[in-house]
């Protein structure tokens, strides 16, 4: 069944949404995007969804064609005329184009706003109850990967290179650290109970979900310390996982081929993962 999907201002069947060849998402990936997951037809923590895209709107000095409350309420009829229960909702903003390529910001394009639901559940639990593999890959990404935008070639390749390789994903690395996943944040967890993850800073997307399961480090009974650590000190730690909102917490139990810990999911992370699910059923809206 084809699913409705929204396009600057319509709700239409996907094959027949229509965006500009000149759009500048298209041309420059000009863009930005948000992906909030869906459970119990509800949007998980999507306040702080809409908080991220508002900042990465203004960080490119671009304007949302509506306020964030219209897109709230885009969002929630979205949902509702697709009936999704489970799965993701996919939102993009992009500068829209004065109907030529340009490499100037254009001064009277609209932004265009889309929308999509995925009724997929990336967050499955037997994906986390097995764990992922990862391979590290380099870090070839441009410095505001702070900033959520469409321009995803680089992630897109490193995922790719990580399936070619017989693995789930891959783990970024810039000047021997390790920065996140293709599209998720990483973590370690040490021997004696600390979860180390990288600061944020412009080399990593602002992660929601990790921003949620660092509050609820303490109630798991870990220590939280934000800093570099690299993929060595990865592979020798008790633990290691990912979040974002489309996995949750999901363990990671190999780095390049080594096991990490045991080589199964830990203990820690799989709490993590049900203090976040608590988390995020509370938060739903
Ligand atoms: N990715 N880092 C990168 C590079 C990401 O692309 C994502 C999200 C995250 C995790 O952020 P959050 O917890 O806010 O989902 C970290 C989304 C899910 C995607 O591109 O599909």
């Amino acid at each position: 069944m084809s699913r409705i999907v929204y396009v600057n201002g319509e709700f239409l069947p996907e094959e027949d949404a229509k965006i500009s060849i000149f759009d500048r998402g298209f041309l420059f990936a000009d863009g930005v995007y948000e992906v909030s997951t869906v459970l119990q037809g509800k949007l998980v923590d999507n306040e702080a969804h809409l908080v991220r895209l508002q900042r990465s709107l203004n960080e490119l000095s671009m304007t949302a064609p509506c306020s964030m409350k219209e897109i709230e309420e885009i969002q929630h009829e979205l949902l509702k005329r697709n009936d999704i229960k489970a799965g993701s909702l996919y939102l993009q903003i992009t500068r829209g184009s004065e109907g030529d390529r340009s490499f100037l910001f254009p001064k009277n394009a609209k932004p265009s706003l889309i929308m999509f639901t995925q009724a997929r559940g990336a967050h499955s639990e037997e994906t986390a109850e097995k764990g992922i593999s990862v391979i590290t890959q380099p870090d070839i990404r441009w410095q505001r990967r702070d900033i959520k935008t469409v321009g995803l070639l680089p992630a897109s390749m490193a995922k790719q290179a990580a399936i070619d390789a017989g693995v789930d994903d891959a783990w970024m690395v810039e000047d021997g650290y390790v920065t996140e996943g293709s599209s998720n944040n990483a973590h370690i967890i040490t021997k004696d109970g600390v979860l180390v993850t990288r600061p944020l800073s412009n080399k990593i997307l602002h992660g929601i979900t990790r921003k949620a399961v660092l509050a609820l480090a303490d109630e798991a009974g870990l220590k939280v310390e934000e800093r570099l650590f690299t993929p060595q000190e990865a592979s020798e730690a008790a633990e290691a996982f990912i979040t974002s909102a489309s996995t949750f917490v999901t363990p990671v139990v190999a780095i390049d081929g080594a096991p990490v810990g045991d080589g199964v999911p830990g203990k820690h992370a799989k709490r993590l993962r049900e203090l976040y699910v608590e988390f995020a059923i509370k938060s739903l809206s």
